[in-house]
């Protein structure tokens, strides 16, 4: 088994609130087993540019409530290349680092079993992403604070709707998973969900329309997961304008203010169970697996499996939500 020594660890993908506690969890678990830690800025990109720093206590001291990602993060399509994960190995073998945490969603921890199957490296996944999409974790680290962040958003959208008996379209984030969107819908108790799992984006807007919208109340807010598959808020909008022009629509696109602010309780101490499991799964001599929570048990989940299984929206919670929104 090789011993690990020093722990890279980097954010990639789109930033989570829970990442900086996830990184501060990294940093002080492996700094009290007797590891070093260097922090790599702007994820992979970062990696390739050699942007790396000896990590010690203090620099993660006052930031588990902070949102974002102190180490930064970045897209970049030079890891996707041969040759970038190349110069991105030669780096690590430089700075002597010999096993890699790397924080982030499905893009990130698919570059990091690539990285894994090209080098001997061991990487170890932590799942941080609002979206919730990544199988083998029953939450990654930022979903509940945007959960959060929406429905305090739709809380106070319903104010209008109500006032003003208007249908609301609230365009949510999720790239291609319905989660937020779904879970948003129900915490907040909003009329429907469109969503990219279920149905073609007719019957869901159909379906909602004859299920009774105004009915009985007067206003309707939809929640809409953002995705080519479900055309967005707007679209569904414009259908409505079209053809049902007697409804009064619409429509708020949350954007990346679901991304940002304070993390919940909830995902700092995921964040920080995560962070820490991240580290002991490397003394076991863990590699390439993502570190999951299900059923409030740490799991170890293979690389492979978590970035190519599809994470199933369950059919239980849509009928939740129908039944509630009556
Ligand atoms: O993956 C996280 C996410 O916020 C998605 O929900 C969204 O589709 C995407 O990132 C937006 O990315 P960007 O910040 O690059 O516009």
């Amino acid at each position: 088994m090789r011993n690990v020594n020093c722990v890279g660890i980097l954010t990639s993908g789109g930033d989570a609130p829970g990442m900086n506690a996830a990184i501060r969890a990294v940093t002080r678990s492996a700094i009290y087993h007797g590891l070093k830690v260097k922090g790599i800025y702007r994820g992979y990109r970062g990696l390739i540019s050699r942007e790396i720093v000896d990590f010690k206590s203090k620099h993660v001291s006052n930031i588990i409530q902070l949102g974002g990602t102190i180490l930064k993060t970045a897209r970049s399509p030079e890891f996707a290349t041969p040759e970038g994960r190349q110069i991105a190995y030669n780096n690590i073998q430089e700075e002597g680092i010999d096993a890699l945490v790397v924080i982030g969603g499905d893009g990130s921890l698919s570059g990091a079993m690539q990285f894994a199957k090209e080098f001997d490296i061991p990487c170890i996944g932590v799942p941080g992403t609002i979206d919730n999409d990544l199988y083998g974790t029953d939450s990654t680290i930022g979903y509940d604070t945007a959960l959060n962040t929406i429905l305090e958003s739709v809380d106070k959208i319903r104010d209008t709707a109500t006032s003003h008996e208007r249908l609301f379209f609230i365009e949510v984030m999720g790239r291609d998973a319905g989660f937020l969107a779904l879970n948003g819908a129900i915490a907040s108790g909003a009329e429907a969900a469109i969503i990219p799992e279920f149905s073609t984006e007719e019957d869901q807007l159909a379906e909602f329309i004859k299920s009774g919208f105004r009915k009985s109340k007067n206003s309707s807010i939809v929640l809409v997961a953002e995705s080519e598959l479900t055309g967005g808020a707007m679209h569904y909008a414009d259908r409505v304008k079209n053809e049902y022009p007697q409804y009064d629509v619409r429509v708020t696109i949350l954007g990346h203010i679901q991304r940002g602010g304070s993390p919940t309780a909830y995902d700092r101490i995921l964040a920080s169970r995560l962070g820490a499991a991240a580290v002991d799964s490397l003394l076991e001599g863990q590699r390439n697996i993502m570190i999951g929570i299900e059923n409030d048990e740490i799991v170890y989940v293979p690389l492979t499996r978590a970035t190519k299984n599809q994470k199933h929206v369950s059919h239980s919670l849509i009928d939740l939500m129908k039944m509630l929104s009556i």
